[in-house]
């Protein structure tokens, strides 16, 4: 009959003691025959001292030994391990050790010692089975513990091959490979492109790993993410990455032969792959529609402009007294206003109030508008109407909505007695007792169709006389102030809308 040839396993390390050498020996042909690995020790307080230094998974004691007994021992060995699996022997029914013992020191069997060892093989079996329970569910638990440690990083929102790396990163401790890749649709491209990440012997770039998969491997990574489910084939797995409605946005494959209970880890992992993905794509995607959406939107904004800026120049061109006004209101409101160390936010509102303030004056009649003579009480409240056509006009469109309050209340009067609303004091928003102060600034120093132009001098007396009345006192010592430079902004107006 032909010898059968048995393969030792390391996998599990076995220990013998007993004090007497022969049972020592003839244990171990028979567990070695049985395809285990162990070693014998014929001193029990050796054997403690082995166990200390050395990780064993199973221990076949003696009951009856010198100088310690088997329950003795035990008790010492539970002191550092409480983990190994011990079995007792016991050379007689009568001489086991009370249940009591067996129970508190946590032995996991006993079994007499006889001729036939088939018994004892049989608890070994089964031992060495919930050692390997034992095994999966601390490895589990290990792998359950890196999924915990990795999850936070491959959630982190980071441009998507990074996520990927991290994926790779966080699932090599959970497998017993170093060959694995990742690939994902890359949802931001119209292409259909892929996205591609490897490690070990995978680590290539996109178009190079192409040619180097296998078209069995290819067909297989089709398949997984056709069916949506794990492929278990023998040089590897594919883990397909699977979105909230069970799409597959890509796979995980790993070059491995061993994943038995694992599988489950993989799967938990790969669906925390899988989420963090799409999660990076999404984010990915509201910024795309955002920077989309500001786009549209600035060029709304820059369409509106122009279309304003049309019709000013209109009204500019309509009436020759005003043309420029607009553009040194705005220039004189920014300099009161940076005279006030205002926002650069709030300076651009007086800059856009400034240019659109007499907007209104679009919808006024021309015979009105370019009347030379006084006119009459009809006429002077048609033209009182330009603030709120004009504020009517910029509501039109959200972004100028901040400006609305500059352009409606520009002839509110400081006490009361402006229009459209007679506001008083502090009830005319600041930023449009400036631009009304920049208004009849310019307005005196500008020739009207009904008066000459003020000089200087006319003019700054004309402010010292209305202020507190018609202005805020404050804007106006701020005017008086920057008229410091008069001469100096001139040169500034000259060069800007020259
Ligand atoms: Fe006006």
């Amino acid at each position: 009959m032909r010898k059968k040839i048995v393969e030792v396993s390391t996998d599990y390390k076995i220990m013998i003691v007993d004090d007497e050498e022969g049972i020592i020996n003839s244990m171990r042909v028979m567990l070695t025959r049985s395809g285990y690995y162990c070693v014998g020790v014929s001193n029990p307080l050796e054997a403690i001292e082995i166990l200390k230094k050395e990780n064993f998974d199973m221990i076949i004691l003696d009951y009856i030994m010198t100088p310690i007994h088997g329950d003795e021992v035990v008790s010492k060995i539970r002191e550092f391990n409480k983990d190994i699996y011990i079995l007792l022997l016991t050379g007689h029914k009568d001489l086991a050790p009370p249940l009591e013992t067996i129970r508190v020191l946590d032995i996991q069997g006993y079994c007499e010692k006889g001729d036939r060892f088939d018994q004892l093989l049989l608890l070994i079996e089964s031992g060495i089975k919930s050692i390997s329970q034992m095994r999966t569910i601390k490895r589990f638990k290990d792998g359950l513990n890196k999924i915990l440690q990795a999850v936070p990083k491959i959630y982190q929102l980071q441009p998507i091959g990074t996520i990927l790396e991290e994926i790779l990163e966080g699932l090599m401790p959970l497998v017993n490979s170093k060959n694995a890749f990742i690939l994902v649709d890359d949802c931001n491209s119209d292409m259909n492109e892929i996205i591609y990440k490897g490690v070990g012997d995978y680590n290539m770039k996109v178009d190079s790993m192409v040619t180097m998969l296998s078209p069995d491997l290819m067909e297989q990574i089709g398949r997984a993410r056709e069916t949506g489910e794990i492929i278990q084939m023998d040089h590897g797995i594919i883990l397909p990455l699977l979105n909230e409605i069970n799409k597959s946005s890509g796979v995980i494959y790993i070059e491995s032969y061993n994943f038995d209970e694992g599988l489950r880890l993989l799967e938990i992992y790969s669906t925390q792959a899988a989420l963090s993905i799409n999660n990076a794509f999404l984010h990915s995607l509201i910024n795309m529609k955002k920077e989309e959406l500001d786009r549209t939107y600035q060029e709304l904004r820059n369409r509106y402009i122009d279309t304003i800026e049309a019709l000013r120049l209109t009204v500019d061109a309509k009436d020759i007294y005003t043309r420029g006004h607009s553009d040194r209101v705005a220039y004189y409101a920014r300099k009161l206003g940076e005279a006030f160390g205002l926002s650069e936010n709030e300076l651009e509102l007086l800059n856009v109030g400034g240019i659109f303030h007499d907007i209104g004056k679009i919808g006024t009649a021309d015979d009105i508008l370019f009347k030379t003579d006084k006119l009459d009480y009809d006429e002077y409240e048609e033209i009182k109407k330009h603030p709120l056509k004009g504020a009517y006009i910029l509501s039109a469109i959200s972004m100028f909505k901040d400006v609305v309050p500059l352009v409606k209340y520009h002839h509110e009067r400081y006490d009361g007695k402006g229009y459209p609303e007679g506001l008083k004091g502090d009830e005319i928003p600041f930023l449009a007792r400036i631009l009304s102060v920049a208004d009849a600034f310019d307005a005196m120093m500008s020739d009207r169709k009904y008066r000459s132009k003020l000089n200087l001098e006319e003019t700054i007396e004309q402010f010292r006389i209305n202020s507190g009345t018609q202005f805020d006192p404050k804007v106006v010592d701020m005017l008086l102030k920057i008229l410091d430079n008069y001469e100096l902004m001139q040169m500034e107006l000259k060069e800007t809308f020259s």
